[in-house]
């Protein structure tokens, strides 16, 4: 094992960086050479790479998103992508490729196995939806800035006596509301995995106003929609190169349906990439350093077509083909009806 490269795609998430920090540190440390590919597969498809050398990831362990870039590129969408991908890791006489990223990420590097492309996997995406791992890169962090919303929206909330609803990312799943709206105390959390009825939020907001509260703080995910529309709101009618809608707007929609039936002030805050951006917390820098430095173990070993996974506090390895079969992960059901006491 002389040669490594590292490749970081889809949407960002804090930690990454400390993930390539410690890839990097692991693989000098055992004599090898390490190539970082710029902006996602688009990097391995450019053959845009340059040399990772330990001073080159010094003082990034605090930092967010990925000094190598990003992109939601998928050679698979792309005529000869697959070749060329495989063609410019035999020329760059790669022996593995440490990719970090989510589902789709992940997905491709899976796919690139039946093209003699080795790879490790490190999961990292702050939707959390990623199967057979407890965390992902990221989440952490979201769940936080999530938190710290949630506590910022409840002082002018109290004031003004409203209803502020926050929308939050996850995609199709509740990862983000559940936990960062359970950690803030958020009063109503909707959340993809179970389709809401408008009367229902309103009914809530109502039994708090006759308990004496004179404001609600709804946490929305994206990607949540309400029974009677029986679908979900999107940004605009593109996919992206693997297919996904543009979600957005779910906030917005349920306050027009709100003003019809409420007779409260209501505000509508989207959190967007203020939720994926900034520094990771300690938890996220902490598992990217351990998913970091056991990728490189498992490329050691040959093991290949392999995630790092966390599982009860510690880090294991699971096959590709099993996460990319089961994700998106389901949320945790239990939580799912603990969210329902604390209103
Ligand atoms: O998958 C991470 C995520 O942040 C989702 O929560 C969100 O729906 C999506 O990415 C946004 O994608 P983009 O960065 O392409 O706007």
């Amino acid at each position: 094992m002389d040669k490594l490269g590292i490749i970081t795609g889809g949407g960002d998430s804090p930690g990454i960086n400390a993930a390539i920090r410690a890839v990097v540190r692991k693989a000098k440390d055992e004599g090898m050479n390490v190539l970082g590919f710029k902006n996602g597969w688009a990097g391995l498809l450019e053959d845009d790479k340059g040399v990772l050398d330990r001073k080159d990831v010094s003082g990034i362990l605090p930092v967010g998103g990925t000094f190598l870039g990003s992109s939601r590129t998928n050679p698979f969408a792309i005529d000869g992508g697959p070749e060329k991908a495989a063609g410019n890791y035999d020329a760059n006489n790669l022996d593995a490729l440490v990719v970090i990223g989510g589902d789709d990420t992940l997905g491709v590097a899976h796919k690139l196995r039946d093209y003699d492309i080795n790879s490790v996997g490190i999961p990292q995406t702050i939707d959390n939806d990623l199967a057979e791992t407890e965390y992902s890169i990221g989440f952490n962090s979201a769940l936080s800035q999530v938190m710290k919303a949630v506590d910022q929206l409840h002082t002018t909330a109290f004031s003004h006596h409203r209803v502020m609803i926050l929308e939050v990312m996850g995609r199709d799943s509740g990862w983000i509301a559940l936990f960062g709206g359970l950690a803030g105390g958020a009063d109503s959390i909707l959340v993809p995995e179970k389709p809401f009825r408008v009367n229902d939020v309103k009914k809530r907001i109502q039994d708090r106003e006759s308990a004496g509260k004179h404001f609600s703080i709804v946490v929305i995910s994206e990607g949540a929609s309400p029974k009677e529309l029986d679908q979900q709101i999107t940004r605009d009618s593109g996919t992206d190169s693997f297919g996904h809608v543009k979600l957005g707007g779910i906030g917005h929609y349920l306050r027009e349906q709100l003003d019809a039936i409420l007779d409260m002030p209501i505000r509508v805050t989207t959190l967007a990439y203020l939720q994926r951006g900034g520094e990771p917390t300690a938890f996220d820098r902490l598992l990217a350093t351990r998913y970091g430095v056991t990728a490189v173990e498992l490329c050691l070993d040959g093991q290949f077509d392999q995630m790092v996974a966390s599982k009860g506090n510690k880090i294991e390895s699971v096959s590709l083909e099993k996460v990319i079969a089961n994700s998106p992960k389901p949320i945790d059901s239990h939580l799912l009806k603990m969210k329902d006491l604390f209103y």
